[in-house]
């Protein structure tokens, strides 16, 4: 009687064992079929982009207008490195020559930003096209690049505040410090390894510390804007830039600092920038605004929530972290992480937000907001937001579909 009791048991959780197997493998493998499709159609979207733009001298495409038509910028725009990044993400999965030719062209074209020291967008630059790119390839002649990068982005570090300065002094700032900025210091974790000189890695480690102290609030979620005062180091203010008031949450700022702080414990182990990600994590997966299908509004805090544009950048950028701190934390973290991030590139995979063959400028993702408060890019495509969007994919499909 007992043992009859004990089989059944035995059975039931065969039974759900098994199931759970083969609901996870489907989803895998239907998981594998969207990110295949995501890549076919980037391929077949982005090869005549880059044939259009290559013509245009000097140019890298940036976005889109109200119209849906396709904005470049000067090389020296802060977004740069974004459009040779997607082409090496699209020759990363692809392998294919003519994606390798573009993605080369335009990592070449925007080479001579590595001389660029009026700003800290250097390392969003030169890291995301070169960085990937020698990655990818191993050409001997990126790592001159990288590290030249690097020495121009240390001239803005401020040791009486021990962080990198992101703008010039200005009319509204004295020296102001945003927390995008935490995405520059992956290059410089890259040039200590390169080069053995520490100096790149222990700048970045101060930078995330000030930033831990300095840029949070009680809930975790962060001020975009720090303005210190260089003569003595204190805070004159916290404000936002982007965002729609001092004290709320930007939505793209939650997400630069999500990934920052993963990316800083991936090359640190610094036990204390693990639970700076899962803080955040938390604050963003948690929040009430956080709509259905889990891409966020332009603010968390926007104030016509629902009748808000949405922020396809910020979920992609979110996304391509959790899919990263998933590996760094137990079980069941992992598991809510991975399902956010599922949930959010299969939102972004839909027809609500992957554009049409031939639409939207050429770029992949509809629906993004550049800069609210200064009315431009407003339900735009963004070319970084594809950058992301394909970077999650790639981490998702190794992470999880081999
Ligand atoms: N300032 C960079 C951004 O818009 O996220």
């Amino acid at each position: 009687m007992l043992l009859k009791r004990y089989r059944s048991i035995y059975i039931t959780f065969l039974v759900a064992f098994c199931t759970q197997i083969s609901y996870s493998t489907e989803k895998a493998k239907s998981m594998k079929v969207l990110i295949d499709n995501v890549f076919t159609f980037a391929e077949k979207q982005y090869a005549p982009l880059a044939e259009q733009v290559y013509k245009l001298e000097g140019k890298v495409p940036r976005s889109t207008d109200a119209n849906g038509a396709l904005v470049t910028s000067d090389i020296s725009w802060w977004t740069s490195g974004f459009f040779p990044g997607t082409l090496w993400y699209i020759y990363e999965y692809s392998k294919d020559s003519a994606m390798l030719n573009y993605a080369r062209k335009f990592s070449k074209r925007i080479e001579s930003e590595k001389f660029t020291t009026n700003n800290h967008d250097v390392g969003f630059m030169l890291y995301c096209s070169f960085g990937n790119g020698y990655r990818l390839t191993h050409d001997t002649s990126y790592p001159e690049i990288l590290v030249t990068s690097s020495n121009s982005l240390i001239t803005r570090y401020r040791p009486k505040i021990k962080s990198i300065q992101s703008w010039d002094k200005s009319e509204l700032y004295n020296c102001p410090v945003i927390i995008d900025n935490m995405m520059n210091l992956e290059m410089l974790f890259w040039a200590s390894k390169y080069t053995n000189d520490s100096k790149y890695k222990e700048i970045a480690v101060n930078h995330a510390n000030s930033t831990i102290k300095n840029h949070f609030r009680k809930d975790f979620s962060s001020y975009h804007v720090i303005d210190y005062d260089l003569t003595d180091g204190h805070i004159i203010k916290k404000v936002t830039n982007q965002g729609c008031a001092d004290a709320s949450a930007w939505a793209r700022g939650q997400a630069w600092g999500l990934y920052g702080f993963t990316m800083c414990y991936r090359e640190t182990k610094d036990k204390r920038y693990l639970a700076q990600a899962k803080n955040i994590a938390n604050f963003i997966l948690n929040h009430p605004n956080l709509p259905t299908d889990k891409i966020p509004y332009w603010d968390f805090n926007a104030p016509k929530i629902p009748n808000e544009p949405r922020d396809a950048s910020s979920a992609a950028i979110i996304a391509s972290a959790l899919i990263e701190l998933s590996g760094y934390v137990g079980e069941q973290d992992a598991l809510t992480y991975k399902n956010l991030a599922e949930k959010i590139l299969r939102s972004l995979a839909s027809p609500a937000y992957l554009a049409r063959f031939g639409t939207n400028g050429g770029f992949l993702l509809m629906h993004n907001v550049g800069n609210m408060p200064k009315k431009y890019e407003i339900d735009s495509a963004l070319c970084y937001s594809d950058y992301y969007f394909l970077e999650a994919l790639l981490r998702y499909k190794a992470k999880f579909c081999s």
